[in-house]
């Protein structure tokens, strides 16, 4: 074959996109009920808000931006991450002006030159909300609290959440030192990156991939002793306000973060199927973006799942992985008109325009058999076929046939208001059943919900 997807990136099928679908339309749903609003941003910026925010020495940077030059010879790079370009838009669009506390959410692709494997792609999607302008650790807390509301909305069990804190920049600085102090201690067994990065950026150290920096960094001295007495004080109330709203974590002095425009908070959440190198997503405060960016002094707090490796996490699931394979089974309510010959044809043509406006319908418009007909109803779950033949033509009537029962009626040929109303009244069983199997889906995931609780809180 000439033509393939790029390497790391994938087609999302017909057949898959209704997870997709489902889970982003949950998402939307927990998160509209937190007062988070919708913000799309370009899939392209200027390739220095990367450089500036996400960092210079950062892999994501370094190593896996898809930077290019335009015709003119602006540098541009696809975004790799969603938080920079809300910040800039934020800034652009003085949205400080609108609400002093701005809460955003996002749903789109990201590009990373990472090297593709399972949950990780060149291409992939992230769902992620961004809280701009409190300090408040109880919007630490409460955006905590939303990520984990989305994945427990679509049905995940078996989540790790781990907590940490980068410190201000006074609890970083003496961080830093104790840091340098250590891996100087230990510079024969860094890697080579990790020795530059030990005089350009030490903090990059802790997430070098090569096994003998990552044994060093499991040693590193805990950054929670180097926190100033306001940061501790923040990271203790954080907590305080996770165990009110019911969030299990577990502390990880270790968590750093790829990204450098974290202080104080930072978090990943991991689910038990995929393993500890697979995040399903992460976020952190960033407390100084805001004004790096060339905006006012402003806080800020947020996260990004990785919708592939939510889907992901929702296939290793028994039951989600049974309701999704039930769906096939369920009927929908709909026509498919077999129509049979050139006058059928033209006469099914614009009675599908007519049913449709209430109702959908499918049909061919190359010939064929009766029989391939009706086998393509089946195959594609409708609850009725039309039949439109030439004697049926020649009576100005057609056929309505039940799929699953075979029962059938002859109908009047008339386009009249009566005779779509009638086509829309035949389908509400089928509507009835479809509503009764989202409930039952839905209640489905609820109770994976509330067995994730108990296995999650340990109760
Ligand atoms: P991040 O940890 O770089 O954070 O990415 C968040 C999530 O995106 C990851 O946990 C993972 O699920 C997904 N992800 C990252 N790279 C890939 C990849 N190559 N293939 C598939 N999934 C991937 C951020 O992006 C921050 N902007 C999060 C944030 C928001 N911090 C504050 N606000």
């Amino acid at each position: 074959m000439r033509y393939k997807a790029p390497r790391g990136t994938q087609d999302i099928l017909p057949s898959k996109v209704e997870r997709w679908q489902r889970l982003e339309t949950a998402a939307r749903r927990v998160m509209e009920r937190y007062g988070y609003r919708e913000i799309r941003t370009p899939d392209f910026e200027e390739e220095d808000l990367f450089l500036r925010t996400v960092g210079e020495e950062t892999d994501i940077v370094a190593k896996e931006m898809y930077s290019f030059t335009d015709r003119k010879g602006r540098r541009l790079a696809l975004r790799p991450e969603g938080t920079a370009p809300v910040i800039r838009s934020y800034i652009e669009n003085a949205m400080w002006k609108e609400r002093r506390l701005q809460k955003l959410y996002y749903l789109g692709p990201m590009f990373r030159y990472d090297r593709p494997q399972k949950g990780r792609y060149r291409q992939f999607h992230q769902i992620g909300a961004e809280a701009v302008g409190s300090l408040s650790p109880l919007v630490d807390a409460e955006v905590i609290a939303m990520m984990v509301a989305v994945l427990r909305e679509a049905g995940i069990r078996r989540l790790v959440l781990k907590l940490n804190s980068l410190g201000d920049t006074t609890s970083r600085a003496s961080y830093i030192k104790a840091l340098v102090k250590y891996f100087r201690g230990h510079e024969e067994r860094l890697c080579g990156d990790c020795r530059l990065r030990l005089k350009k950026n030490p903090m990059r150290i802790l997430d070098c991939k090569v096994p003998s920096c990552n044994e060093l960094a499991a040693g590193i001295p805990a950054m929670e002793e180097y926190l100033s007495q306001e940061a501790r004080e923040h990271y203790d109330q954080v907590q305080h306000w996770l165990r009110v709203l019911g969030v299990s974590f577990e502390k990880d002095k270790n968590l750093v973060r790829g990204l450098d425009y974290y202080t104080r908070t930072a978090f990943e959440v991991h689910h038990g199927e995929l393993g500890a190198t697979v995040a399903l997503g992460g976020g952190g405060r960033y407390d100084g973006l805001v004004a790096e960016c060339g905006g006012p002094d402003t806080p800020g707090i947020g996260f990004s799942l990785g919708t592939e490796r939510v889907l992901l996490a929702i296939e290793q699931d028994k039951a989600l992985r049974i309701k999704f394979e039930e769906d096939k089974y369920v009927r929908k309510a709909g026509y498919y008109i077999a129509w049979l010959g050139d006058i059928a044809l033209k006469e099914a043509f614009s009675l599908a325009g007519f049913i449709r406006k209430k109702v959908r319908v499918e049909m061919e418009f190359e010939e064929g058999s009766l029989k391939s007909r009706l086998r393509q109803a089946d195959r594609l779950r409708l609850s009725h076929a039309i039949i439109l033949g030439e004697n049926e033509l020649k009576e100005e009537k057609f056929l309505v046939r039940e799929l699953s029962t075979g029962n059938q009626e002859k109908m009047e040929l008339s386009h009249s208001e009566e005779m779509r109303n009638e086509m829309v009244k035949k389908l509400i069983p089928y509507y009835d059943a479809e509503k009764k199997y989202d409930k039952a889906m839905d209640d489905l995931s609820y109770r994976t919900i509330s067995g994730a609780l108990s296995e999650y809180d340990g109760s």
